[in-house]
């Protein structure tokens, strides 16, 4: 393996940041908001990203997960490319739209009908009205540590804060969240059913949605967990909605529903669809879903959910390609069989320099956390070195590897030869956190 030594910032690069911090107010996007992630990225190719000083990193970053095939992959380009001369965002249905459609109910268990959007949160934000308007109900139950978006329903206790631990009352993330939102949102702790089901039974009256990263962030469902949450919605009439904007495509073919084995009523996809082209998917039963129908508009009981660019045919052309690659036999069988090195690579590697950890998720999104217990909710997260966790993101980096501070994404692009060079860079790192202490 050859070493990876990286390069000074050039004077492009120095001057294109400085540029940043002037004129975008959000700051310098960095992965982990640290110095050392501080780079303008030139370009992506397969699993490598390649900074404007020339540094070309091994990405386990690829975008926060959209680039399930890499970054620039030929047969989403060249569809793309293909397509882009006709245009690209009309405001009308189009053939690939359609299409599209058709393939995600062919897929996805619980998608009977469909509609677009552009970004997770969108999709997200629009479940909960949907749901809000099938049972004309108007809390929703989140989970403790859960992320689904930016909107002021989902930026509510997510792994960004710490609530009363008893307590069923949010915390909001963010100045400038209605507060009158607040008082519509219920936090449960994740894998905790009994708590979970006290609340659902209790408030089962005003709750109109239960919404739910089926893997929440790394965190698995424990078993039974989804099962029992699917059986208790239903009979307390309750719509379940699965944000599957990680996991769908990711986990399965049919996402997380398909992996785990439950069916939500609605669910919401992005990340795995359309290899980094921006779309989202809200999918599920018919009888919500028609609530869309512009048809019902003057009856009442519509749902108003449209967006300039929902459904664009470039996006929509970007994911069918995806999807063609995605259907390749042994595709799914190689991301997890990678995935699956990797993580028991990394177990290994920090037990043999005697250093702590615990590896939670799945094959294809996972991540550590440095800590002697077991790693089950957001508490047991909260538990979790830190400080560690920065020093093992920032020696990453130092030999070349990216990521944030939480998961890897794996993708179709990343060969055996870079896990090899992985595993080698796990072992040399920890032996460098143990010598830290
Ligand atoms: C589970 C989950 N839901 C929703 C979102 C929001 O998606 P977007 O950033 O596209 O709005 C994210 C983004 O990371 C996510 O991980």
């Amino acid at each position: 393996m050859t070493r990876f030594v990286r390069r000074d910032r050039n004077q492009t690069e120095s001057t294109l940041l400085q540029k940043t911090a002037r004129f975008m107010p959000s700051g310098v996007r960095t992965p982990s908001g640290s110095d050392e992630h501080e780079m303008v990225v030139e370009s992506g190719h397969g699993c490598w990203l390649r900074d404007v000083s020339g540094n070309e990193y091994l990405d386990y970053l690829m975008g926060s997960g959209p680039l399930l095939l890499g970054h620039a992959h030929p047969a989403v380009v060249e569809a793309v490319t293909r397509k882009i001369t006709q245009g690209s965002s009309y405001l009308m249905v189009n053939e690939p739209a359609i299409e599209l459609a058709e393939q995600i109910i062919e897929t996805v268990p619980c998608a009977e009908k469909v509609v677009f959007n552009s970004s997770g949160s969108e999709s997200t934000f629009f479940a909960l009205r949907m749901a809000r308007a099938f049972t004309r109900k108007q809390k929703v139950l989140k989970f403790e540590g859960a992320y689904h978006g930016m909107h002021d329903y989902a930026l509510m206790s997510t792994q960004w804060t710490e609530g009363a631990r008893d307590s069923s009352a949010p915390v909001p993330n963010s100045a400038g969240i209605a507060h009158s939102v607040e008082e519509d949102v219920l936090i449960a702790p994740w894998n905790d059913l009994e708590t979970t089901q006290q609340l659902l039974e209790e408030r089962a009256d005003e709750i109109a949605a239960v919404i739910l990263e089926p893997l929440q962030r790394t965190l698995p469902p424990v078993p039974g967990f989804l099962e029992r949450i699917r059986e208790l919605t239903q009979s307390l009439g309750i719509v379940l909605i699965f944000d599957e904007v990680v996991t769908g495509y990711r986990l399965a073919l049919g996402g997380a529903q398909e992996y785990y084995g439950v069916k939500p009523d609605l669910a919401t996809i992005c990340k795995g669809i359309a290899s980094g082209y921006p779309i989202s998917v809200l999918c599920g039963r018919s009888e919500i879903m028609d609530q869309a129908d512009p048809r019902r508009l003057m009856s009442g009981d519509h749902v108003r959910l449209t967006g300039t660019f929902s459904g664009n045919a470039i996006s929509c052309t970007a994911a069918l390609a995806t999807l063609q690659e995605l259907r390749r036999p042994d595709t799914y069988e190689t991301l997890f069989q990678r995935g699956r090195r990797l993580m028991e690579g990394l177990s290994l590697a920090m037990e043999t320099a005697g250093v702590p950890c615990q590896v939670t998720g799945e094959p294809p999104a996972f991540q550590p956390w440095f800590s002697e217990n077991v790693i089950r909710n957001f508490r047991d997260m909260l538990s979790a070195d830190a400080t560690r966790n920065r020093l093992f993101t920032g020696l990453l980096l130092e030999q070349g590897i990216l990521k944030a501070h939480e998961k890897f994404f794996i993708s179709t692009a990343h060969g055996e030869e870079e896990v090899d060079q992985t595993l080698e860079t796990f072992r040399e790192v920890a032996r460098q956190i143990a010598a830290a202490g």
